[in-house]
């Protein structure tokens, strides 16, 4: 007991000194609420945070480093679930596998390439698809997660893109896989029983061909959209996860593509990619969840809570403050209409992100729909495998 308080007070003097040097004072440590009953909470907190997260600190100056942002961290995400409790929002944020990292460290996850970095991508026409009439009649909520088809699930494990920032290569893939995955499905209906068998395991395709191939502003882990993932994989087809594993560091620099050596699971010109109308986003994304039984990919701004995010509807857009040009995607799997635990009605969208599924709510987020929050209803795509 006697030396916890020791340490901690030691801490404390350290980061009084260092604190004055922080850009943003806000998250100063003077304002840790220190539990008056229990004064060495939050270090204990940080300790099973370093058994839990598994953290291995080089040393003592790295530990009381990362301590420092765990305290910010702590302070921010407390502040963060006063300010939208207020607002009658039932977002939570927590603390999570990010909790120790920097600001900077924490942007670092996220695509300096946006919207305005990429070429136009031509629009999907829906329209193209024959639906029929009956389905027409979307239902109030629907998850894709939730959906089997041919006797398997059609969306696949949440997968972690580790400290690359290639959540564009994810998503398009996250899509192409889907689409691949329908498609079986309506050819073993049209054909035989034994492609059927062949195909029954959920193909899961390689990211890392798409993060190593695609990426049109030098290496893939500096970003980009899922459009340039979709882009490639049309033209070039796609091999399995297991022939081109993901390693997070492979794409750190450019030219490390290696596509001809991997055999093709998706051929090339198979699949159908194309933007969805912005301004009438939402009708055509949760027609393309019902009806085609395909995600749609988002991008959209973000900023560092994000990463904080634990659980509940998330609906402030405090992207729109950050001064810097980020970016994530991921894929929409899902919507719905609840009534939260503040009494009011928000509609929202089920997303499915690439941090594992040890982020947010089990790897997934339910986002405000219909209010185009963050951009992320400007910039979707869907994309099919259409029946000859
Ligand atoms: C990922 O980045 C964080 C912070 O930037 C670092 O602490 C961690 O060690 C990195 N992980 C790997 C596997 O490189
Ligand atoms: C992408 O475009 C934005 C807006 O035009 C620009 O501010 C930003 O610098 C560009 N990003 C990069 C990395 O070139
Ligand atoms: C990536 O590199 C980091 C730092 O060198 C290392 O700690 C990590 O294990 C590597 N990750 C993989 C998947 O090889």
């Amino acid at each position: 007991m006697l030396s916890l308080s020791l340490i901690s007070f030691l801490l404390l003097q350290i980061f009084s000194i260092n604190c004055l040097s922080f850009d943003d004072m806000e998250d100063s440590f003077f304002e840790i609420k220190i539990d008056r009953d229990d004064p060495n909470k939050l270090f204990k907190e940080f300790e099973d945070f370093i058994v839990k997260y598994k953290r291995v600190y080089k040393d003592e100056i790295e530990k009381k480093f990362r301590y420092e942002q765990y305290v910010r961290t702590h302070n921010r995400v407390q502040k963060l679930n006063e300010k939208v409790e207020k607002l009658g929002h039932d977002t939570k944020y927590g603390i999570n596998k990010f909790s120790d990292r920097t600001k900077d460290e924490i942007n670092s996850l996220f695509s300096k390439y946006g919207p305005s970095n990429t070429s136009n991508v031509p629009m999907l026409d829906l329209n193209n698809l024959r639906v029929k009439r009956e389905v027409e009649h979307l239902p109030k909520s629907f998850n894709l997660r939730n959906k089997k088809v041919g006797g398997r699930y059609v969306i696949g494990p949440v997968k972690n893109q580790g400290n690359c920032s290639c959540c564009w290569a994810f998503a398009a893939t996250a899509l192409a896989e889907v689409a691949l995955s329908v498609h079986m499905k309506k050819l073993i209906v049209r054909l035989s029983e034994s492609l059927y068998v062949e195909h029954s395991i959920f193909q899961t395709l390689s990211d890392q061909e798409v993060c190593d191939c695609a990426a049109p502003h030098g290496p893939g882990c500096s970003g980009a959209l899922p459009t340039d993932g979709l882009e490639y994989i049309k033209n070039t087809g796609l091999a399995t996860d297991t022939e081109y594993p993901y390693n997070e560091n492979r794409s750190l620099v450019a030219g490390r593509c290696d596509a001809h050596n991997h055999d093709r699971e998706l051929n090339p010109y198979t699949l159908v990619y194309g933007g969805i109308d912005p301004f009438n986003a939402e009708h055509l994304i949760t027609r393309a969840l019902f009806n085609q039984n395909v995600p749609v990919a988002v991008a959209f701004r973000t900023s560092q809570t994000f990463a904080y995010y634990k659980e509940g509807i998330l609906e402030l857009q405090d992207c729109l403050e950050s001064e810097e040009n980020h970016w994530h995607s991921g894929i929409i799997v899902g919507y719905g209409k609840t009534i939260n635990s503040k009494g009011r009605e928000v509609e929202y969208w089920d997303f499915k992100n690439s941090w594992d599924n040890d982020w947010g709510d089990s790897g997934y987020a339910r986002i405000v729909r219909s209010q185009d929050w963050c951009n992320i209803e400007s910039y979707g795509v869907g994309a099919y495998i259409p029946e000859e």
